[in-house]
């Protein structure tokens, strides 16, 4: 299941979807050979923030939780103006070598500047050093008992009008659980922390949950 749709659903979903870029066909393959790969988002998540991406005009994005590339590299692919640029934020050097490769086979691998480390202290060094209010479109996809202090720093990042995603927002169904594991348990504080605050915000039920939200320009809107 992918959501709330049935299997056979999905799988026509995907057959009449655009096809997938070649280069991020090849990387979804190579990762399924490695540890980790089901972290990577679906092909649909993907071409949905690819097409935000286009809506939006985005010059600049910011990624917070990078693994083998693949959501950089959709989102950058849409962002197709010479003046794009992307930041990627991870803490593991290894599966950020296997995103450079792929970017570089994508020719956008002069686009993304790739940062290793624990992903606040890059936030905060980014802040430090003036891109607060630049970004067009950031996406939350690292340490879930982060989430809010990445929020908090991104909305300070992006511009008025620019939007932040923040992924796997039901945790499998884990939110709903009694007795819920840490990382369901931080999502759910996330959750409910955004509830609480006057913001511009939408809920959407895409693969595992993903919420938009977005800055308003001076004025409210
Ligand atoms: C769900 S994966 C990201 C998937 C990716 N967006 C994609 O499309 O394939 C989460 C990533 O966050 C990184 N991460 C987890 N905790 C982190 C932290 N505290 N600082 C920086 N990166 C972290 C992990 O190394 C992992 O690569």
């Amino acid at each position: 299941m992918k959501g709330r749709i049935t299997e056979e659903l999905y799988r026509y979903a995907l057959s009449i979807a655009k096809d997938e870029h070649p280069v991020l066909q090849d990387l979804r393959k190579r990762t399924q050979t490695l540890p980790g790969s089901h972290m990577q988002i679906s092909p649909d998540q993907g071409q949905f923030m690819a097409m935000l991406a286009k809506i939006l005009g985005a010059h600049k994005y910011l990624e917070i939780g990078v693994f083998t590339g693949y959501s950089a590299l959709a989102v950058t692919l849409a962002m197709n103006a010479d003046s794009a640029m992307t930041f990627a934020l991870d803490n593991d050097q290894v599966t950020m070598e296997v995103a450079k490769e792929y970017w570089a086979k994508a020719c956008v691998v002069n686009k993304i500047t790739p940062i290793i480390g624990e992903a606040l202290t890059s936030l905060i060094k980014l802040i430090e050093n003036g891109h607060s209010n630049t970004f067009d479109m950031v996406f939350i996809d690292a340490r879930k008992s982060d989430y809010i202090a990445y929020f908090e720093r991104s909305y300070q990042l992006i511009k008025p009008g620019g939007i932040i995603l923040i992924d796997n927002i039901f945790m499998q169904g884990l939110v709903l659980e009694h007795q819920q594991k840490e990382s369901a348990r931080a999502v759910d504080e996330f959750n409910h922390f955004l509830k609480s605050q006057d913001l511009d915000y939408c809920v959407t039920t895409i693969a595992d949950g993903l919420t938009i939200v977005r800055k308003p320009h001076q004025g409210g809107i």
